[in-house]
């Protein structure tokens, strides 16, 4: 399956974040497919305006620009197509079985491994999407403070994993993702594979919390443009399309204004 992606990988030691890098760079006209990494950033983002704790060498950070043609109401499916590359990745190149949590948070053993961060820009030559993606590599990676919620490939596998590899593999994994999303019937078969990727996709008791709201309830699936149903105690179905969702019963920490757990 032909890729359409460049392969320009642009390297940092060091950087403020990736994703405000590949912001830079699309919006004085980088192709789709132009990968920004990272060592270490010293203002990694996370979701929801968190921080992402990036030490240097313990995670995997980068973000690739991404220019869809795609009606802009299929947008929100980026992240989740995004999630489902990094969980194909990780299986071929660690044989690691991961599950995602709604939207994009990639978890193993109901712990955050992967975070990802999809932001969209008008530029010159068009909308622009970026996709950052951090995965703990080390111990080095998780604060002590988040160590029960969140993970790494270290601790998983037993043994630090070369984050090249995964690298490799991601950038094929989400070209080959993406590409099938742009097909026809692509937004279909991407929400089916979400669900069958994802224990949270049905059946699942969550709370959701937003600025403005928290409730709990049921999860019934997605909606075609990704955001997630609830159903609620009342029997009414919520649709959620932002904010937090966490499994009712596992022990967290939602207070936390940082965003690897
Ligand atoms: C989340 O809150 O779960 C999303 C975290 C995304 C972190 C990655 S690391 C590479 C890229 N650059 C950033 O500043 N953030 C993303």
């Amino acid at each position: 399956m032909p890729t359409g992606f460049s392969s320009t990988i642009l390297r940092f030691d060091t950087i403020d974040s990736t994703n405000l890098e590949a912001i830079r760079q699309a919006r004085v006209g980088a192709p789709e497919g132009l990968c920004v990494i990272a060592r270490e950033q010293s203002v990694g983002r996370g979701r929801l305006d968190r921080t992402w704790h990036s030490p240097k060498d313990a995670g995997l950070y980068f973000s690739i620009v991404l220019r869809p043609k795609l009606p802009m109401n299929l947008w929100p499916l980026l992240p989740l197509v995004s999630a489902l590359a990094v969980s194909d990745a990780l299986m071929k190149s660690c044989g690691l079985r991961a599950d995602i949590k709604w939207p994009n948070d990639i978890l193993a053993n109901e712990r955050k491994l992967c975070g990802i961060l999809a932001e969209t820009l008008e530029t010159a030559s068009g909308a622009a999407a970026i996709i950052g993606i951090g995965i703990n590599l080390t111990k080095a990676a998780v604060p002590e403070a988040l160590r029960s919620n969140a993970t790494s490939l270290e601790e998983m596998m037993g043994h630090q994993i070369d984050g090249e590899r995964i690298l490799t593999e991601l950038l094929e994994t989400i070209a080959e993702r993406y590409q099938v999303l742009q097909s026809e019937g692509g937004a279909e078969h991407t929400i089916r594979e979400w669900c069958g990727n994802s224990s949270y996709a049905f059946d699942r008791v969550v709370r959701v919390s937003s600025d403005h709201d928290s409730f709990e309830g049921r999860t019934r699936g997605l909606q075609g443009d990704g955001a997630l149903r609830v159903e609620t105690g009342d029997g009414k179905l919520r649709v959620v399309r932002a904010g937090d969702v966490t499994a009712v019963r596992a022990t967290t920490n939602s207070a936390s204004s940082e965003s690897n757990l």
